[in-house]
């Protein structure tokens, strides 16, 4: 566990705003409200930064993470809008509904935050002190609900503070959030599917679209989202992994972690490292992308090192043990 922070608490204005931006910028946890809930915020194009959200909140696993944005360019920067897409956008943002979208060919959002899958979550929120903070940053900010793992969602900054005081950096206080629940998620890959019912009446979005939105065959809550390669289908690499590995067999790729390369590495298809220094936070911010270039490197197999269980690691090892497993 790294030290823990001093978090500062300051009210919705101007100066706290720019604060706000700057904490963000230098890769820190910023929580604030938004119309829903209120969420912790990090850079989403800055992977490390990501990674502290997960530790920060103890996440045992990593979800993928919502991208907020201040306008509709920003959203387009991320995700391809189909019509059903880009009719829900004009008809309800700013406001409670997260739209889940094909990534763009140069989305910046970085692979941690979308748990390594080809699509990307993006909400404009309806709240002035988001969408300052939003605008301000001027990039796409990962906010999940600024709680622990397994606590209730957050609708006031007392609440943020109690549960996550000494793991961030600043809570802007803007009062009471007036929804209360997490935003409607609906996935646009096709035919628009309900992903998490949330702020946004299903009957609404019914109307806009002219005709009924699938349902998740297990609608997901915040916590416990989607099982595991449902609709969030998870990322998986085509290369058989082989975890826990100490040393590395001939035509083997090895994704390494910590400054002393397994047995044999010097013969290995291709190397990468999570972190040579055996930072977690770094080895998680690496995790998919490292996985995604082993897996093109056309090995056999791609034996992965122990990773330590502790912090992120269990998040780290949970999702390795899911891409291992046979399909
Ligand atoms: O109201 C809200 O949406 C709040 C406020 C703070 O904006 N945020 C929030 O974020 O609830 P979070 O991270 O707790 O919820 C993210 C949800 C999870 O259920 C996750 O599985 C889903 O979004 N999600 C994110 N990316 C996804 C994707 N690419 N495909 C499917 N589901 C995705
Ligand atoms: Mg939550």
């Amino acid at each position: 566990m790294t030290a823990p922070l001093v978090t500062r608490v300051a009210k919705a204005d101007a100066a706290a705003v720019a604060d706000a931006a700057r904490v963000l910028a230098a890769g820190g946890l910023v929580a604030f409200p938004t119309e829903t809930v209120y969420g912790l915020g990090a850079d989403a194009t800055d992977g490390r930064a990501v990674a502290r959200v997960y530790q920060a909140k103890g996440r045992p696993a990593f979800n993928p993470l919502i991208a907020h944005v201040a306008d509709l360019n920003a959203a387009q920067a991320l995700g391809r809008f189909d019509a059903d897409a880009a009719r829900l956008a004009a008809a309800f943002w700013p406001g409670p509904l997260t739209l889940v979208l094909a990534k763009t060919a140069h989305c910046p959002v970085a692979d941690l935050a979308t748990a390594g899958l080809d699509t990307v979550a993006v909400r404009m929120p309806d709240h002035h002190v988001a969408r300052d903070i939003l605008a301000a940053f001027g990039k796409p900010v990962v906010a999940p609900s600024a709680n622990r793992s397994g606590h209730l969602s957050p609708t006031t900054a007392d609440h943020v503070l109690a549960d996550l005081g000494g793991r961030i950096d600043l809570i802007v206080d803007g009062g009471a959030t007036p929804v209360g629940i997490e935003s409607t998620i609906v996935g646009c890959l096709g035919e628009p599917i309900l992903l998490r019912p949330g702020g946004l009446p299903r009957a609404a979005i019914e109307r806009t679209l002219g005709r009924k939105l699938a349902d998740t065959p297990a609608a997901g809550t915040d916590d416990a989202p989607l099982a595991p390669g449902m609709l969030a289908s998870h990322y998986a690499p085509r290369t058989p992994l082989r975890l826990n590995a100490r040393r590395v067999e001939a035509g083997e790729a090895l994704l390494a972690f910590g400054p002393t390369p397994a047995e044999g590495a010097g013969h290995a298809n291709s190397v990468l490292n999570l972190s040579e220094r055996g930072d977690l936070i770094e080895a998680a911010a690496n995790l998919f992308s490292q996985l995604r270039a082993l897996d093109a490197a056309g090995a056999g197999v791609i034996a992965v090192m122990p990773i330590p269980a502790n912090g992120l690691g269990e998040a780290i090892n949970d999702r390795l043990a899911r891409a291992a497993a046979p399909r």
